[in-house]
């Protein structure tokens, strides 16, 4: 009796012999992979991804105004079938998704660029590299045919900037996305605290911490040695020297940026150029009057300005002014698919991810990444089913309020 008992309710999990598989099996959402990130990172390393500028204000508000929209759900309209599927810059995409360009991926894992642009390829999405990558444009097309854009940081030295865009040009990279929220590189300031370069040094701090994450020490050590593949692609540096990242981009970096550039830029470019880093309405309409194609709301994740707008809030007014007009992209604090209907109904038409998928990364590698997209696809069509709207094309403004206390 006993047995039979016992029988009729104990089940065993099969047990998970890699792994990766295994952490992400105990996994449930993007906050469970970064605490597993924190844990297999060393601190100065989950720092540089984990960290916002200043008092890291911006990098707060944007995932607390996500929580504070709440849902206005209808009920009874038949959700049998639930269809994410919706365009980016005309190009039909599965949900309405880009993995946003981050410089020095491979920090994360040494997989790095390479693995985030097929996890993205497999389901159809659009990976954009940054230029301060670990790869090159070249080396990301060797490993996807899928979609890709090309992040600029507008460099001083326009030469080793147009080099930079021709290759991506001929590595089949069709989006030009360029950055406008670094005059100057935000004071990042566990970077400070921690004297942190790129690549790190190994100085006695680091050697400690290198002994206890050794699985990221061990792997780090055996990969190829990490450089801005870009820079050093197209410059005479290897872009492989430690560097202080803020010391290197405020003396890389043009800071007097103007509109004028972007005329410059979108002259270099055949495919479709979208700025990223618009934080306001005014931005948003001189740049529609520029003809851009699309603009990303971004306040870098927070990684700038810290007293920045948070983006869930910049949404509606743009999309008040300029929706329907160009691309709006919702960019910092989704985490989770829910995130991305509140921004679409708010009037964003994509919506953007940095820190989920690298989150994934130094959690699981590859397979973290894939589970990031799938998270977030799955959680996107659960909170549809549950708001009552079958379609990308019936998430409204109705769907959405702010929280009144
Ligand atoms: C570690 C890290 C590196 C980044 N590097 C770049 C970069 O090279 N170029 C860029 O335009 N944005 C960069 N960003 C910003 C992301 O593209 C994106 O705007 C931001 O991560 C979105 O916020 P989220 O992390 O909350 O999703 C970086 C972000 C992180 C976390």
């Amino acid at each position: 009796m006993i047995v039979d008992t016992l029988k009729s309710v104990m089940r065993f999990r099969r047990p998970e012999l890699n792994a990766a598989h295994r952490r992400l099996q105990k996994a449930a959402s993007i906050e469970d992979l970064r605490a597993i990130a924190q844990r297999r990172l060393p601190r100065g390393v989950f720092d540089y991804i984990d960290g916002g500028a200043e008092d890291e204000v911006a990098l707060d508000r944007n995932t607390r105004a996500f929580r504070e929209l709440e849902f206005v759900p209808r009920v009874l309209r038949d959700m049998g079938s639930i269809d994410t599927s919706s365009q980016i810059l005309g190009r039909e995409v599965p949900f309405p998704l880009i993995l946003a360009p981050t410089g020095f991926t491979r920090i994360a894992c040494p997989d790095g660029e390479l693995a985030v642009a097929r996890a993205a390829q497999r389901v159809g999405l659009p990976y954009s590299l940054s230029t301060m990558g670990t790869r090159s444009a070249a080396e990301v097309a060797a490993v996807s045919g899928g979609w890709k854009w090309f992040q600029v940081y507008v460099w001083r030295d326009r030469g080793l900037l147009q080099d930079m865009i021709a290759r991506a040009a001929e590595s089949d990279f069709d989006v030009l996305c360029i950055t406008v929220d670094v005059a100057m590189l935000g004071r990042r300031e566990r970077d400070v605290r921690r004297g942190f370069t790129l690549p790190p040094t190994m100085g006695f701090d680091i050697i400690w911490e290198g002994l206890r994450r050794p699985g990221w020490s061990l792997r780090f050590a055996f990969s190829d040695p990490i450089s801005f593949a870009s820079v050093a692609a197209s410059a005479d540096t290897q872009g492989s020297t430690a560097v202080d990242l803020a010391e290197f981009m405020n003396a890389q970096f043009d800071p007097s940026l103007s509109w004028e550039d972007i005329d410059w830029l979108r002259s270099l470019w055949s495919g479709p150029v979208i700025i990223k880093g618009v934080q306001s309405v005014a931005d948003a309409v001189i740049a529609r009057d520029q003809g851009l194609d699309g603009i990303v709301l971004s306040n870098h994740g927070g990684r700038q300005l810290d007293s920045a707008p948070a983006i869930a809030d910049l949404v509606a007014p743009v999309a008040d002014k300029v929706g329907g007009d160009l691309e709006i992209v919702c960019d910092g604090g989704i985490r989770r698919g829910g995130d991305i209907v509140k921004a679409l109904a708010l009037g964003a038409t994509s919506c953007m991810i940095g820190r989920p998928y690298l989150y994934g990364l130094a959690a699981a590698g590859e397979p973290g990444v894939d589970w990031v997209i799938e998270h977030l696809h799955a959680g996107m069509r659960r909170d549809m089913a549950l708001c009552g709207a079958a379609s990308v094309a019936e998430l409204t403004g109705e769907l959405v309020a702010r929280r009144s206390s």
